[in-house]
């Protein structure tokens, strides 16, 4: 077993307004209710406590997630960054990441942003129809997106995502094809394609909207997905598209220094790649989780914070803050492993299994042999990966690696 490369999620739970269909923990800032500077404390407080654990190790992306990150202020952000530099020993090439919510795009907070470091923006754009995003309950307009990729792009971030969703209530195969066209028109460096589901404990799921029939969102699948290819985007991960126009190295920085396949796919997000290819991360945030290596005990553990936003901000900094630490079982491990490898186009090297699980790849010879004879594991000595077929049927695949 081996440490594999190490990210850092920071959550950060407040949204203007709390979006229908959303089950992330973010909570809508009512007056007087956004206690800004004391979260941005117990952050602080959490990165302090929680850095020990990871001197010596270089940290190769940060992701700050939401909630709606861009509702803090440039001075806030600036403090955790501060923070994060002097407790954790960020790669001078680490890749940054900010969520925003179009309705929250302010030239200079963004300006702000990319002064201190955040090289990338992911931009919660949904749809471009007015009607549809009505519809999804979100605070901006079609024109509200528009104009926030543009201020992202004047403020100097050349690395944007777009996030869109498509099955949304009452569309039709041409309205999603028509958001993806859209998008394509900014030539943003990454879009995220989401099918929009609806998830317990959301308003949508208490009260369905009428979604399009499974037939309508195959073709706005396979539609989509031969526009997007039409126009240079490569899609990665089953979600995840990336701008295929420039191929540079992008340096993941294996420890054993055997390259990955993905080292060279510019564009892609790293922050994500690394949670597929079952890499590290530490969790920070209400709510956050983290998936730890610790290769001189031979055990990986996943953690996870406090989900309550004012019981966090009253432990963090303690260990009181962390409301699961639960070392992974062998079964455990080949699931979550799996999970994640197989949602990757070109999947994950095999060398990965026994390196980032600690488990010999005989532990799962069985199933690997039945998964191949029903084709839906292509038979490929370099690397773990679906075939066309598996990909497709993912969670019949996913069920050969559900171990008792
Ligand atoms: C944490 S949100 C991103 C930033 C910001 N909160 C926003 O919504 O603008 C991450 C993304 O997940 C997607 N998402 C959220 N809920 C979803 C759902 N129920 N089904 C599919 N995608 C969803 C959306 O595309 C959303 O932009
Ligand atoms: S803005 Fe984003 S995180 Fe906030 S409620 Fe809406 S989808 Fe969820």
């Amino acid at each position: 077993m081996i440490n594999p490369p190490l990210s850092l999620y920071v959550h950060l739970p407040w949204c203007v307004r709390k979006c229908p269909y959303c089950d992330f923990n973010s909570h809508e800032i009512k007056a007087g209710s956004f206690p800004e500077k004391e979260y941005v404390g117990a952050v602080i407080r959490d990165l302090e406590f929680s850095a020990a654990r990871f001197q010596g190790r270089e940290i190769i992306s940060i992701f700050f997630g939401g909630g709606t990150p861009s509702v803090m202020s440039v001075d806030s952000m600036g403090s955790i960054l501060e923070a994060v530099d002097a407790n954790l020993a960020l790669s001078s090439h680490a890749e940054i990441t900010l969520e925003a919510n179009p309705g929250t795009a302010d030239s200079r907070r963004f300006t702000g942003y990319r002064r201190l470091g955040v090289n990338r923006i992911s931009l919660g754009v949904q749809s471009f129809s007015d009607d549809k995003l009505a519809g999804l309950g979100r605070i901006h307009n079609g024109g509200d997106a528009a104009s926030a990729i543009e201020i992202a792009a004047a403020a100097g971030f050349s690395n944007v995502n777009i996030d869109l969703m498509y099955g949304l209530p009452g569309q039709t195969v041409a309205e999603a094809l028509s958001d993806l066209e859209r998008a394509v028109t900014f030539k943003p460096e990454h879009i995220s394609w989401y099918q929009l589901t609806l998830e317990p404990n959301t308003i949508f799921y208490s009260k369905p909207p009428p979604l399009p029939e499974d037939d309508v969102i195959w073709q706005m699948q396979t539609r989509g997905q031969d526009y997007l290819v039409r126009r240079q985007y490569q899609q990665y991960e089953v979600s995840a598209w990336r701008r295929n126009d420039r191929a540079c190295l992008r340096n993941l920085n294996p420890p054993t220094g055997r390259p990955s396949p993905y080292d060279k796919n510019d564009h892609a997000c790293l922050h994500n790649l690394n949670y597929w290819q079952f890499g590290d991360y530490i969790g920070i945030g209400a709510g956050a989780h983290g998936k730890i290596t610790d290769q001189t005990a031979t055990k990986i553990v996943r953690q996870s914070r406090l989900r309550i936003p004012a019981s966090y901000i009253d432990k963090a900094g303690s260990a009181s803050a962390i409301a699961g630490d639960k070392q992974l079982t062998e079964t455990d491990l080949i699931l979550e492993f799996m999970l994640n490898a197989l949602r990757l186009k070109d999947g994950v090297p095999w060398h990965y299994f026994e390196e980032r699980t600690g488990l010999s790849p005989d532990s799962i010879h069985k199933q690997v042999e039945a998964a191949k004879n029903n084709g839906l594991l292509a038979d490929d000595q370099e690397m773990i990966k679906a075939t066309k077929k598996g990909a497709r049927y993912l969670n019949d695949l996913l069920q050969y690696f559900m171990l008792q």
